[in-house]
């Protein structure tokens, strides 16, 4: 036993364990043996078959786990349906009540929940009792205010139904009360699908919403791995997933759930950037590593896994850094004084080591903190690689465990260069005492949560999600309970056609057709092939050919270009040089769309005709159509200076902006209903908030699109804004739902057509919206304008900045 004195002479911790028994009481008490929670009550595990769930700290076995089968999950199904209608029709005030006592329970229950926690999944109890739990609690708080709030605060909204939920094992009470506390919040019931390796506390919650008297079927817990998950996907009574894993995942659910209607919300995974500037408080930012990438042993998705330091503070920050590495405790996770846990199984264990072997050979400089690492259980050192290629595998791949990769930068261009260079857009952390430097590095790098100089901060009130291949949807805050909502459809609609767009006929370009007469009075029309607009050019289509196009009696009208797969490449490349327009004035896009409106007005009565001879609207009814297109402009040019963000309410001291963001890229395809109020409807919400445009118009009345041009020419539109292509509709959209560079898609069309779309667009998992099979009245403003255009036309990217000392 050491001495008082030596141990102050050398400062050493001494061992102190946070006691279990509170946990192995539970367990034994269970018989170490859990089933499904399913209706307000528990299944017999024996009957379905379990697996086994262990420390990893040990490997012990802690219980066995009910294996939830598609039967479980259509029981499941069907008692959240069941309740969902007595749910959906509480009093917001009572279900604020029951979110209230939940966050109460939890609270209650800390030390319990973080023990288990700490347990099943191998991270700190420091980590567990102090953030974790906490944010839970604070979770169901904050959203038992939004069940007070929700009616109205989001008029004209409802729930959606029932809720399939599936979450990782990195957070699984955290997750699981990001998951299912807006949902009940909003009027939503839930089935919840825990990770494999950590169901514990999530059958725990399950005895909690039995404690506060939840009624039957508003939750339901089924355990079980990717198979159980896939199941609940499928089912044909879930309304929404969401879903946060691995991307690999992400994109499959979003493949499998394509063209159901089912609404989704995707939290996948990340590579972020950890961005060191000269002038950074050095040693803050070492201690923001550690929070950034040892901080749950880099479980995180959005991690700080990749450091980005300015050449010249370079050695000075490695050696720091390495420095504060050495007094890292890897270790004990239920010991207070652990700093780095366990990894989560050996399977994740054995993919960190094969990284990191692969970080070896491709030549980068490995440094890993000393000490004993536990004899038994999964643990691996805190690690540091410097020198790394930008290209090579640790770079680029998320390795998710305790492992973070450095690199050097010269400016901030180059800064925000490296940081953009990844198929990821989940957080970055930017250190800089120069808070222009930081702002602007904010500002310009692309993913959902910017911390400046600080790192990994959550809190309920602030929206947490990601850009590009990191997802799409938020959690957290006002737009993480809009995802559990929906619009309660007013008006009436009619259902689109099932079948795909009707085959052009190709014809060279050079075969003339007459245009329709009438244009000119009194003379014989001038043969002319409408060609595409792109970059602010009309271009022939690539393929040489173009479609021939027909009024309403049959007869031709004229000839459109035949768009291919290389003209829609030319376009997106043509609306990536247009990035000037994301970064230009709110106000000076407003006066761009006013010009566009002035100009189309002035040209009212040619268009009407148009109208006319394309769809057979009488001259009255086009004028109409014309005269509500100019409105929406108008409409559109008012809100691009007003459609602001907010400042969330989250921690003292810290001011959390929620900022829309334009997505870039956008890919925009026309119904064939009231073809140019239909296009401008779409066209100007996406270019009023800064995105720029590839446009299908309908291939049925291209003309009134490609009529469009001479407007945008003359109105100041720059190049590369707007661009058209015309051609077959689904053909079109599959291409752009493929194209990496396209941020987001808007499609009205077929049935069969948003389908597709929706899964192709799982390769880069862009953001889609499709209509849901039905046509809409383009004249009606509370359906064809607003905020959800706005909404949808935006990204919202948090920005974290602590202020004071
Ligand atoms: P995973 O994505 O397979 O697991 C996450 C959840 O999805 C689990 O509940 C799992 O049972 C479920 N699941 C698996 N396949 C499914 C399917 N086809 N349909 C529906 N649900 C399904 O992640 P995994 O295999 O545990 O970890 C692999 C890698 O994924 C990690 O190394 C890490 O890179 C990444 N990951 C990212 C997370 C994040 O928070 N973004 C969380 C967990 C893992």
């Amino acid at each position: 036993m050491p001495q008082i004195r030596e141990i102050l002479d050398t400062m050493d911790y001494g061992p102190s364990p946070e006691a279990a028994d509170v946990v192995t009481d539970w367990l034994a008490a269970h018989g170490r043996s859990f089933g499904h929670f399913i209706g307000g009550d528990f299944t017999r595990p024996a009957e379905t078959g379990t697996f086994a769930v262990h420390d990893p700290a040990t490997g012990a076995v802690l219980a066995q786990v009910a294996e939830g089968s598609a039967a479980d999950v259509d029981a499941a199904v069907a008692a959240a349906k069941a309740a969902f209608a007595d749910w959906s029709a509480t009093p917001g005030h009572v279900r604020a009540r029951y979110l209230y006592a939940l966050a109460r329970l939890v609270q209650k229950r800390e030390r319990f929940l973080s023990v288990l926690e700490t347990l099943d999944n191998g991270k700190p109890i420091r980590e567990s009792r102090d953030i974790d739990v906490p944010l839970v609690a604070r979770h169901f708080y904050h959203h038992a205010g939004w069940a007070e709030l929700v009616a109205t605060e989001f008029p004209g909204q409802r729930p959606l139904g029932v809720c399939g939920q599936i979450i990782p094992w990195n957070f699984p009470l955290l997750m699981l009360g990001w998951k299912i506390a807006p949902a009940l919040a909003a009027g939503n019931t839930v089935v919840l699908k825990p990770a494999e390796f950590t169901p514990l506390t999530a059958l725990a919650f399950a005895e909690i919403c039995r404690e506060a008297g939840l009624p039957k079927g508003v939750v339901n817990i089924v355990c079980g791995d990717g198979a159980t998950g896939a199941a609940l996907v499928r089912h044909p009574d879930v309304a929404k997933i969401a879903f946060t894993g691995s991307t690999e995942v992400g994109r499959a659910i979003r493949e499998s759930t394509a063209g159901s209607g089912k609404k989704l919300s995707l939290e996948l995974g990340g590579k972020s950037p950890f961005v060191v500037f000269e002038d950074a408080d050095l040693d803050g930012a070492v201690e923001g590593v550690v929070d950034a990438i040892w901080f749950n042993a880099g479980q995180v998705c959005c991690a700080g896994a990749r450091i980005l330091v300015q050449e010249g503070v370079a050695e000075r920050f490695y050696a720091k850094l390495k420095r504060r590495m050495a007094t890292l405790r890897t270790g004990n996770p239920l010991d207070k004084s652990t700093d780095v846990g366990a990894i989560v199984a050996p399977v994740q264990l054995q993919r960190i080591r094969d990284l990191v072997r692969k970080g070896v050979a491709e030549g980068a400089s490995l440094f890993q903190a000393g000490g004993d690492l536990p004899a038994e259980g999964c643990f691996f050192p805190p690690t540091l690689f410097t020198e790394v290629a930008p290209a090579s595998t640790i770079a680029e791949v998320e390795i998710f465990g305790p492992v973070a990769v450095a690199t050097t930068f010269r400016t901030p261009d180059e800064a925000v260069a490296l940081a953009n260079n990844t198929r990821y857009g989940l957080a970055a952390s930017i250190w800089s005492e120069n808070i222009n430097v930081a702002l602007d590095a904010a500002a310009r790098i692309k993913a959902g949560v910017v911390w400046i100089n600080a790192t990994n901060l959550f809190d309920a009130g602030a929206g947490f999600g990601g850009y590009k291949e990191s997802g799409f949807g938020r959690e957290g805050g006002r737009e993480g309970l809009a995802e559990y909502l929906a619009p309660v459809r007013i008006g009436t609609a009619t259902p689109t056609a099932e079948t795909a767009s009707p085959t052009l006929s190709a014809v060279p370009a050079h075969a003339g057709v007459r245009p329709e007469t009438g244009m000119a009075e009194g003379l014989p029309g001038i043969d002319r092939t409408a060609k595409l607009y792109i970059g602010g050019k009309q271009a022939r289509p690539d393929g040489g050919y173009s479609f021939a196009v027909q009024g309403p009696d049959g007869a031709p009208l004229g000839l459109a270009g035949l768009g291919n797969r290389k003209d829609i490449r030319n376009a997106v490349e043509a609306a990536g040089k247009a990035a000037a327009w994301g970064a230009t004035t709110a106000h000076n896009r407003a006066q761009v769309l006013y010009y566009v409106a002035e100009n189309l007005s002035a040209r009212a009565a040619e268009f009407g005709r148009r109208l006319s001879a394309t769809t057979g609207a009488a001259p009255p009814e086009a004028a109409r159509e014309v005269e509500a297109a100019v409105a929406r402009i108008f409409f559109y040019a008012a809100w691009a200076d007003k459609y602001d963000g907010r400042i969330h309410a989250t921690r003292s001291r810290h001011v959390t902006l929620a900022m829309h963001e334009p997505f870039g890229v956008m890919g925009l395809v026309c119904p064939d209903e009231a073809p140019l109020l239909a296009l401008v409807s779409l066209l100007m919400p996406a270019i009023a908030m800064g995105n720029r445009a590839v446009v299908v118009p309908s291939p049925v009345h291209p003309l009134a699109a490609t009529d469009l041009y001479q407007v945008l020419d003359t109105s100041d539109v720059p190049p590369g804004v707007v661009n058209i292509v015309t051609g077959d509709r689904d053909t079109l959209s599959k291409t752009l739902a493929e194209h990496h560079d396209v941020a987001a898609l808007w499609y009205r069309g077929s049935r069969a057509g948003g389908a597709a779309v929706e899964k192709a667009s799982a390769s880069n998992l862009k953001t889609t919206w499709i209509d849901d099979g039905q046509s809409q009245d383009w004249f009606d403003p509370a359906l064809a304008q607003g905020r959800a255009f706005l909404d949808r036309a935006t990204q919202i990217k948090t920005v974290w900045v602590p202020y004071g000392e």
